[in-house]
């Protein structure tokens, strides 16, 4: 069973500045929880019960927010309320949160290799906080920790995407082993238009073996001058295996503002009070 979860909190969110200047992006709220909430109950869902937060500057927050506040709680207790509080208690008393900083804002690929003494020797999965991700009684998190359990290698989200689109994501290729279940044996980090090597792309849920580490460590700086966690996936879709999962539900991106609307209106429909 994957019972840890990184969480890559240490970006800046420039995209939805000034709102991002001193909120940390995952603090941004979807109806009446922040972007983290969502995914570290997905988490849960799936039986994970160790939240690992790589955090940076100014996100106080986050470690706040999974914690008890205890004038507030004192204030509404007894009252109507305190009801409202009922999710985040719950959470809180479902897991457990550890927090790391990254003091350098050096790609995926290093945020996630400065979690490595959180998840320790153990296989892990991954939560970009801004991939919203929902889907009814099993959450994508599930889905793909149950094909852990199956094939014990590391697994990558993927879902279809317009080829005008491929340019924004990591893409993979590779062959098609069962319904919805790729071998992955190419990807790439944001590729130029016209140059992907197919119309799947990566979106923010990923395990990963441990074995992932040292090969992180070995990952030069690649797109952008970052060490990206698609180059060192590469590296182990080469001399082992990554699977590509094309997993079922709705994905949002709250990393743009398109995106963010889609998912408040949803989550207002489908998620909110359910
Ligand atoms: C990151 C990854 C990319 C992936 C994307 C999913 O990019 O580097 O491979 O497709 O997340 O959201 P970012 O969106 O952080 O630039």
């Amino acid at each position: 069973m994957i019972k840890k979860c990184l969480f890559p909190a240490a970006g800046y969110g420039t995209r939805f500045l000034p709102a991002t200047k001193s909120m940390p992006k995952e603090m941004m709220p979807v109806v009446n929880k922040p972007l983290i909430e969502y995914g570290v109950d997905e988490a849960i869902h799936a039986g994970m019960t160790d939240m690992c937060i790589v955090t940076g500057r100014g996100k106080h927050a986050i470690m706040d927010h999974f914690d008890m506040n205890f004038e507030l709680e004192q204030q509404i207790a007894g009252t109507k309320k305190e009801e409202l509080l009922g999710d985040i208690r719950g959470l809180m008393n479902s897991a457990n949160f550890t927090y790391i900083r990254q003091r350098e804002m050096k790609g995926l690929g290093h945020a996630i290799l400065t979690g490595k003494p959180l998840v320790g020797d153990n296989p892990f999965a991954v939560v970009l906080a801004d991939d919203l991700c929902v889907n009814g009684d099993q959450g994508v998190l599930a889905q793909m920790s149950a094909l852990y359990n199956q094939f014990r290698c590391t697994i990558v989200a993927v879902q279809e995407v317009p080829e005008s689109e491929t340019h924004k994501y990591g893409v993979i290729s590779g062959e098609m082993i069962k319904d919805n279940i790729y071998r992955v044996d190419d990807m790439v980090e944001k590729p130029d238009p016209g140059s992907a090597p197919s119309n799947l792309a990566i979106i923010g849920r990923y395990i990963m073996t441990p074995d992932i580490f040292d090969l992180i460590e070995e990952t030069e700086p690649g797109k952008g001058g970052e060490i990206q966690i698609t180059d060192a996936l590469l590296k182990q879709a080469k001399t082992g295996c990554v699977l590509a999962y094309k997993f079922k539900g709705e994905r949002f991106d709250c990393g743009s503002v398109e995106g963010y609307i889609d998912a408040i209106n949803y989550c207002y429909e489908n998620v909110y009070n359910k």
